[in-house]
């Protein structure tokens, strides 16, 4: 049946509460060893989800998968490897994580975005429809929304990315707009704003080596791995010259996936695209103070050129979620989006033997 795209959802009667509660059907997690794939992992599983994880390994850690969860290393380009495990882990709906995802990467080598985010996206996507999965939640980005020229950023605003990381995200988009249109599938597309933090209860969280986000290397500087924080800009039109970003605490994040997945199964004729922020913002400076009241130490700012491609602010609008998803963000206080992330950093120290 094709499907619609509804920005808000009719409420849902109870009799189709209660039977959604007792219909979990197994989920395969891709990129599910990655940061946020592995938050949503931990949210699915705590919520009674069965789970199953496809990551290559490539930008993934395997200790962020629980041992309890079933973990295929392999590709999502791998029709036959699919097939295998949608059949296997009897799998209802699969949320699509795996991709590239750093801009300037993919702006040096535009075709390896396309490659692993586009082209690979299509190959899932047609192996999912072919094995008769009928839900799917997409990955997506407040860059596909490029430089915006209004404030807050609702989901019709005109998409214009500015690098190919956007565009490959927003391809993949169109692909599963076309795609639930023509067969059997619905879907959500979550356009996440500025993911941070880590799971609370310290079970996994960013761990990417090199990783540029601001609260990662600002947090990464307040324990002594880096000597300094690089201000990329302080004449944005801001209250204080610097960037301004809604960011988002990455188990609310994952809380909005399981509750989108539960919104698929309870109308299957409908798709969905919402962003995914709290709809306020901090500019560097503000992180950069949150930061050295957390740790209790002043980190070392550098004040440096801007960065190519940043716009002055972006903030959601999140209207949409709020009205189709009963969300309710936990951890929108930027004081403990640092001090979780602020704590994993410290694990991975200990992980590695340098506290
Ligand atoms: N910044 C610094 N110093 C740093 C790192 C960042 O001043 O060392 C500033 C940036 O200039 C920006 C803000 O901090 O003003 C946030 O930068 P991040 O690199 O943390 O995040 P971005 O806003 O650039 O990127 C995020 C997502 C991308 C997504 C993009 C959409 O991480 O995946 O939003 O615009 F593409």
């Amino acid at each position: 049946m094709p499907s619609r795209q509804f920005g808000v959802m009719a409420a849902l009667p109870i009799n189709a509460n209660r039977r959604r509660m007792e219909d979990k059907c197994p989920v395969l997690v891709t990129g599910g060893a990655g940061y946020i794939g592995s938050h949503a992992v931990l949210a699915l599983r705590d919520a009674g989800w069965p789970v199953a994880v496809i990551d290559n390994l490539v930008t993934g850690f395997r200790f962020a998968v629980p041992e309890d969860i079933a973990f295929y290393e392999g590709d999502i380009a791998d029709q036959a490897l699919l097939t295998r495990i949608i059949a296997e882990q009897k799998i209802g709906a699969v949320m699509h994580f795996a991709g590239s995802v750093v801009v300037p990467e993919s702006v040096e080598n535009p075709l390896e975005y396309y490659h692993n985010n586009t082209a690979k996206s299509r190959d899932l996507i047609e192996a999912v429809v072919k094995a008769g999965v009928r839900h799917m939640i997409f990955s997506s980005t407040a860059a596909t929304y490029g430089t915006p020229d209004v404030s807050p950023v609702s989901e019709d605003t005109p998409r214009h990315p500015i690098n190919p990381y956007g565009w490959s995200k927003l391809m993949t988009e169109q692909m599963l707009a076309d795609t639930a249109a023509a067969h059997d599938l619905n879907y959500c597309t979550l356009r996440y704003f500025n993911v941070a933090g880590s799971d609370p209860q310290g079970r996994s969280g960013q761990s990417t080596a090199g990783a540029t986000h601001l609260i990662k290397v600002a947090v990464e500087a307040a324990l002594g791995k880096r000597d300094s924080v690089g201000i990329f800009g302080t004449d944005y039109d801001t209250p204080d010259g610097t960037g301004v970003r809604d960011y988002i605490h990455v188990s609310d994040l994952a809380a909005a996936h399981v509750l989108a997945l539960e919104a698929l199964i309870a109308q299957p004729d409908r798709s969905l695209t919402m962003n995914c922020g709290y709809g306020r913002g901090f500019s560097v400076m503000e992180v950069l103070d949150a930061v050295d009241r957390v740790t209790n130490r002043k980190i070392t700012r550098v004040k440096a050129p801007r960065r190519a491609g940043d716009p002055d602010s972006l903030i959601s609008d999140p209207s949409r979620i709020k009205t189709t998803l009963p969300w309710q963000p936990q951890h929108a206080d930027l004081d403990a989006i640092v001090a979780h992330a602020l704590a994993w950093e410290r694990k991975l120290g200990e992980m590695s033997g340098n506290t």
